[in-house]
């Protein structure tokens, strides 16, 4: 039996960080967007030790793995609570999302895992016991369980839905290198001048586009000080007629959002360089997420057409 789902990106069309805690994480106030970019996972089941496959040479396939994490503590909670490790599957990722670009790619494969798996071992599990495992896989994990347009504040695991985004094109350029999470939070609490606290400022989107015009990261000022290239790209993507253009998450990813499919696509390919991923993809609703994220049989499966 296979089981296929498909793991989405997302981008952070806002993010602000209100303070450090004291658990080595940082508070956020961020508004994530799901999009149409997204790996796939097919889950296998046979007899015998847990095995992730990947397409994808770079990426491990070991305990680093976000999806043997949420595969492990999954298999703890829910189906052998004696810390064996999980077995009777194999997992093949189809990696599209690139990586160490802040656009969640490993979080998003192992939400999914996290819906997949239960299926395949024929466990239920509920789903605030899902989004609690979430949360512990990784602070960006839980607003996959949900997907569209959300807020997640906290370390960004305690998502609210919010209206979604109308469907708007988005231009992903991803440079030659990546830049890793505590790597990015390290180098924002070394600056030497923070942006001010911002809780006056008001989180829920107002009209669109202008709204995009209020849209910041907190991580893109000290990220482009190591990177300047990030900020290259920024402008580029706005010089290209993008409504709003920004670091996405801890990056090295920048988005440029376009009202117009055939702008993103012209965009996406002027900017096309060599080391550079250049994708365009749109905007997901939370409804055509939830369609997406529905658990379909291989054999059954139809072409969808992004
Ligand atoms: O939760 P996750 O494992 O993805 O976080 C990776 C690292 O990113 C954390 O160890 C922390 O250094 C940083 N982080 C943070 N504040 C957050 C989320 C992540 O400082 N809200």
């Amino acid at each position: 039996m296979n089981l296929v789902l498909s793991a989405h990106a997302k981008i952070n069309l806002d993010l602000r960080i209100l303070g450090e805690r004291g658990d080595g994480y940082h508070d956020l106030k961020t508004i994530f967007q799901a999009l149409a970019l997204h790996d796939e996972l097919t889950f296998t089941r046979r007899k015998g030790p847990f095995v992730i496959e990947c397409d994808d040479e770079k990426i491990p396939t070991d305990e680093r793995n976000l999806v043997w994490k949420a595969a492990s503590l999954l298999w703890r909670t829910v189906v052998e609570r004696r810390g064996a490790a999980p077995r009777d599957v194999a997992v093949r990722l189809r990696k599209r999302i690139p990586v160490s670009a802040g656009l969640g790619g490993g979080s998003a494969n192992a939400a999914m895992a996290l819906l997949g798996l239960p299926r395949v071992w024929g466990v239920d599990v509920d789903i605030p016991t899902l989004s609690r495992i979430a949360a512990s896989v990784g602070s960006d994990v839980p607003f996959f369980l949900v997907g569209g347009t959300a807020l997640g504040l906290g370390r960004g695991d305690d998502i609210y839905p919010l209206v979604d985004l109308p469907r708007t094109y988005v231009v992903i350029v991803r440079p030659h290198f990546g830049v890793s999470t505590v790597e990015a939070y390290g180098w924002y609490d070394n600056e030497p001048r923070r942006p001010l606290r911002d809780a006056t400022r008001r989180p829920l989107p107002e009209r669109w586009p202008e709204w995009a015009m209020n849209l910041r990261n907190d991580l893109e000022a000290p990220v482009v000080r190591h990177h300047p290239a990030v900020g290259g790209i920024k402008q580029l993507l706005l010089d290209a007629g993008a409504v709003v253009a920004a670091m996405s998450g801890s990056g090295s990813a920048v988005f440029g959002l376009f009202e117009r499919m055939d702008a993103a696509r012209r965009t996406a390919a002027d900017l096309s360089r060599p080391g550079w991923l250049v994708v365009a993809t749109r905007t997901l609703s939370r409804s055509e997420y939830a369609a997406r994220m529905r658990p379909v049989l291989a054999r059954s499966r139809k072409r969808r057409i992004n």
